[in-house]
């Protein structure tokens, strides 16, 4: 039985949510891949820090990105560490070993994602992205694979956990903001600087990836509109609910006659939508397709083991790639091509 070995770049929240599920459903991963997926090497910052999940004697732990590149046994490098420097680093040498890369860092392919998709095929691998959005919604498949012959025309939707997390808390339980935020970083939703999340740039990320998989263009971060929920006081909550509404952070973008209209802030959405019904961590995208119509896709946005699900589906993903002899997977869904800039309302 062949055996696909993975080097995991951190060991937080999502890393170790990974681990626990490989070790979890192992069977069921085994059967479905005709392959074992086992974790060699764990890059970590600090090798002293206690792991809040033991991956067993076989799993070497390094301070060293280099441990992972220049390991020859590493099939998948899973970049889980967040930030930008360390992990781009880490991502461009390991395509330039002819390694494939899955990674749930938002951020850094916000910022850096046509560089990174231009390096993968440039060097014949893979480079996914599930967990980056909406942490377990398979809201990146969806639009790279289901509705791939689809015209997008619409997206919104909820996409930061750890913001609907606060403004449900503060709805429904009268929780003030800093300890709902404090809760939601002890569940471990919040990012390592949750400034990210409150003020909108992690949803504004993310809606940067989607807009590249919905539309094949790039709408730059810095011209992206992004307002977060800071200012959002108990009484604007109280005043929504008396009006038959609830404050939410939805991000937008639509297809307005051939250029796109885009952004990110708080807004009142009628308690009679779904949306506004979407509560704790959980995310929810409404998709509109020129064919299917609208779809709606709603699920934890956040957390261990839903984020490690979508990371391990990618894993999954690449191996049967590998094993199909498509060495070289299509990253972005439009065949690697370079990626334009958006045409902006
Ligand atoms: P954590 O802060 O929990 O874990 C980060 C891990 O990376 C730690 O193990 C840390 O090491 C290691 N690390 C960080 N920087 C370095 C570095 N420079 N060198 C070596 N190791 C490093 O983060 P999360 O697991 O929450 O998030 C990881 C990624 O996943 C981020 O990109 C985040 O945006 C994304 N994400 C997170 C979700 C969530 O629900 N938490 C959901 C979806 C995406 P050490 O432990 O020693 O400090
Ligand atoms: N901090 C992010 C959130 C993690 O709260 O949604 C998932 O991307």
């Amino acid at each position: 039985m062949d055996v696909i070995r993975l080097g995991l770049g951190g060991f937080g929240t999502v890393g170790s949510g990974l681990a626990r599920i490989l070790e979890m459903n192992a069977d069921r991963i085994e059967k479905r891949l005709g392959k074992r997926v086992e974790i060699a090497k764990v890059l970590v910052r600090d090798l002293t820090k206690k792991r809040a999940f033991d991956p067993g004697p076989t799993v070497t732990f390094t301070d060293a990105p280099d441990d992972l590149v220049n390991d020859p046994s590493i099939d998948i490098v899973v970049e889980l560490m967040g930030g930008l420097d360390t992990a781009k680093d880490l991502m461009l040498k390991a395509f330039a070993a002819g390694k494939h890369v899955v990674t749930a860092n938002k951020h850094l392919l916000a910022e850096h994602g046509l560089e990174l998709f231009q390096a993968a095929a440039d060097n014949g691998v893979g480079l996914l992205f599930e967990a980056s959005c909406a942490g377990g919604i398979p809201i990146v498949q969806t639009l790279k694979e289901s509705l791939a012959g689809d015209k997008i025309v619409k997206l919104l939707g909820i996409m930061n956990g750890t913001a609907n997390y606060i403004l449900s808390e503060m709805t429904t339980k009268g929780v003030n903001f800093e300890a709902a935020l404090a809760d939601a970083q002890d569940l471990g939703y919040a990012e390592a600087d949750p400034t990210f999340d409150i003020e909108g740039f992690d949803t504004a990320h993310k809606l940067c990836v989607l807009i590249r998989m919905a539309y094949g263009v790039d709408y730059p971060l810095a011209d992206l509109p992004v307002q977060g929920i800071t200012g959002v006081t108990p009484m604007d909550i109280d005043f929504a609910r008396e009006f038959g509404y609830r404050i939410k952070l939805l991000a937008h973008v639509e297809d307005v006659h051939g250029k796109l209209e885009a952004g990110v802030h708080p807004a009142l959405v009628p308690y009679t939508y779904l949306l506004a019904r979407v509560g704790g961590n959980y995310n929810a995208v409404r998709l509109e397709g020129n064919a299917v119509g609208p779809i709606m896709l709603h699920g934890q946005g956040a957390g261990d083991l839903p984020t490690g699900s979508a990371v391990l589906a990618d894993i999954m993903n690449l191996v049967r790639k590998i094993g199909d002899g498509c060495v070289g997977p299509d990253n972005t869904g439009f065949h690697n091509q370079p990626i334009p800039k958006a045409k902006i309302l």
